[in-house]
């Protein structure tokens, strides 16, 4: 596709090609003129630092302009819609785009109506997709435990429902053999849409993580939660934060990832987040390696 909405039709070669590619990158090993000439915005509609400023590099590492629209500084202000936006940047010669939108779909519906020849990605659409924070999710993983995942086992903690990063993780976990993946956080932030289809779901902290290789905390998305689904943060972070004592329950070497931004003393304690097990500034780095095989996917050639 000249698209990239989702992982969840993404063959396994599809994720592996990408995700060697990416590894490449991440050694440095790149053409600093591959998207000579080629535009590409990003267009954020929600606020972001991790995956704009990541795009933006992964862009101009490999020769492309960028240009950021905000959607805050911008004439949305004035009551704009996101398509006539996008036509109008299109209509400058822009060919990339990486969108992202509160709307479930929104960017999927951009992408339906953009002109031949363009490209969108999908920098995160509501609850529903995420993809490049999956990929960057599996190259760290990769990289940390190596390419066969089917041994392993990983756990996911935290408020899944209103989140876009789990469903791309979950997806490629599953495309590419994750041999356990188990889901953990209180019911009301537990999805009944099949998301979890597939996972070993549990409410007891520890022992979803009784001996993993990996935990993958998930941000409490308060912006997006109506009031009361969790009690307290205080009660939450009892019951659901990643405690260096608790970490002690998954195997010695399991590694820690968080896509950011963190709610430091909430899902996670400093101790745990900066802490040797850490990979939450590897998977941050891996964010620019992988944006740039994808936009390479896309727009080369
Ligand atoms: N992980 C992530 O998407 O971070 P940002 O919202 O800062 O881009």
């Amino acid at each position: 596709s000249r698209h990239l909405l989702s992982l969840a039709d993404a063959s396994r070669e599809m994720l592996e090609a990408l995700l060697i590619r990416a590894q490449a990158f991440a050694e440095g090993h790149y053409d600093r003129r591959a998207l000579d000439g080629i535009a590409v915005c990003t267009l954020f509609f929600e606020p972001s630092t991790r995956t704009r400023l990541s795009f933006q590099l992964a862009a101009q590492q490999l020769g492309a302009h960028v240009l950021n629209f905000d959607a805050s500084t911008s004439s949305t202000s004035k009551g704009e819609t996101a398509l006539d936006t996008l036509k109008n940047i299109e209509a400058m010669g822009t060919r990339g785009f990486i969108v992202r939108h509160r709307e479930d779909g929104a960017v999927a519906a951009l992408a339906a109506q953009a002109r031949e020849g363009t490209c969108l990605v999908n920098a995160g659409d509501g609850r529903s997709a995420h993809p490049t924070q999956g990929l960057l999710d599996m190259l760290s993983l990769r990289q940390a435990k190596g390419r066969d995942f089917s041994g392993l086992r990983v756990a996911m903690i935290g408020d899944v429902k209103h989140s876009r990063v789990a469903r791309s993780d979950l997806q490629a976990l599953r495309t590419l053999g994750m041999g356990e993946i188990r889901v953990c956080g209180p019911a009301s932030l537990l999805p009944d849409d099949g998301t979890l289809d597939g996972c070993t779901v549990t409410q007891d902290f520890d022992a979803a993580l009784d001996g993993v290789d990996a935990v993958m905390m998930l941000r409490l998305q308060r912006e997006r939660m109506e009031e009361g689904l969790v009690s307290s943060l205080q009660d939450y972070h009892r019951d659901y934060g990643l405690s260096a004592a608790r970490l002690k329950r998954a195997a010695a070497d399991a590694v820690v990832m968080h896509p950011g931004p963190m709610n430091r003393g909430v899902e996670i304690t400093d101790e745990v987040a900066d802490g040797p097990q850490s990979l939450i500034l590897t998977q941050v780095a891996n964010g620019v390696a992988v944006r740039m095989a994808v936009l390479e996917a896309l727009l080369k050639g």
